[in-house]
């Protein structure tokens, strides 16, 4: 990402998180009432005209967008509704850490589940600036967990030094989510973020992430590596970097001290929220992969 601004994909994740409250609650994979505070002007244009549509071609336009981005939206909803649900269904851990946090807004969403635990919001610090501008408008009085900021580069900082000045406490039962976030890194990087996980926090703990694994040869790799890559750097100026094949990641979460628990393709994680009418053409080559630390 440029250095200077915050995460244009960012605010585009948090937008399809907005664009979803078009369609009616029960076909929704995620709902965030919060999302449209953080939308940058253009695309806020673009929800504000949809609104003066009725609510059928309001559903409908939201369906097409979805379809037009072959699952990708699809499935960066479904893998929010995951997170969430693993975030509520491990009260052990005493802290949930975002890495990565954007413009994510589980801090007034999950306030039941998080109530007496804290929500580290890790992120870059151009990102966590414009997120710290809109946040207090944007919640308003809404009861929110406790959110402690955390402005990192996870390519030029020590994320353990910001984290542990921040007051993670080190050795307790935590949960790292990091959403969206290791496909734009480089892989040291993505390896130094398995450390920390294994090094800070205790036995059990768990770590929710997605990883891109598009083909590694021919011209599906063009297809779903190479150009998507190019668009992302092109339009957002944030290239698609980490790509590894599937069956490394056990392997990789191995030799970093993680064992694998959980991980879902694409459609099968769609699958799983009953998404199917949202027919695409399944063109995503993301993972959502959850890894524990061990004993
Ligand atoms: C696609 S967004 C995902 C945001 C959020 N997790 C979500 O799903 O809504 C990628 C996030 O990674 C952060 N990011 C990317 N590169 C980073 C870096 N080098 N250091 C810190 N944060 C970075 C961006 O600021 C952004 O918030």
């Amino acid at each position: 990402m440029r250095p200077d601004r915050p995460s244009d994909t960012a605010e585009l994740v948090c937008a399809w998180r907005a664009l979803e409250a078009l369609l009616p609650v029960e076909e929704r994979l995620v709902s965030d009432p919060w999302a449209r505070a953080f939308v940058g002007p253009w695309r806020a244009s673009l929800l504000d005209l949809a609104d003066r549509l009725p609510a059928r071609a309001r559903a409908a336009l939201a369906r097409q967008v979805d379809r037009a981005l072959q699952g990708t939206m699809t499935f960066v909803l479904a893998r929010h509704r995951a997170i969430d649900e693993l975030i509520a269904a491990t009260p052990r851990a005493t802290q949930v850490v975002l890495l990565g946090a954007g413009y994510d807004s589980r801090a007034v969403r999950l306030e039941p589940a998080l109530r007496g635990r804290t929500l580290f919001e890790v992120d870059h610090p151009a990102t966590a600036r414009r997120k710290a501008a809109l946040a207090a408008t944007a919640y308003g009085d809404a009861p929110r967990a406790r959110v402690v900021p955390v402005q990192v580069d996870f390519e030029r900082d020590s994320i353990e030094e910001r984290l542990r000045a921040a007051g993670l406490e080190v050795g307790a039962s935590t949960v790292w989510v990091w959403e969206g976030v290791s496909m734009y890194l480089d892989e040291p990087a993505v390896r130094a973020t398995l450390d920390l996980v294994r090094g800070l926090s205790a036995p059990g703990s768990l770590l929710a992430f997605d990883a891109w694994c598009p083909p590694a040869g021919g011209l599906a790799r063009l297809a779903r590596r190479d150009l998507p890559s190019l668009a992302f750097r092109l339009l957002y100026h944030e290239p698609l970097v980490w790509g590894p094949p599937q069956e490394r990641l056990a392997p990789l979460l191995r030799e970093h001290g993680l064992t694998l628990v959980e991980l879902v393709e694409a459609r099968a994680l769609v699958a799983r929220y009953g998404a199917r009418r949202r027919s695409w053409l399944d063109l995503s080559s993301m993972v959502f992969v959850v890894g524990e630390v061990a004993p």
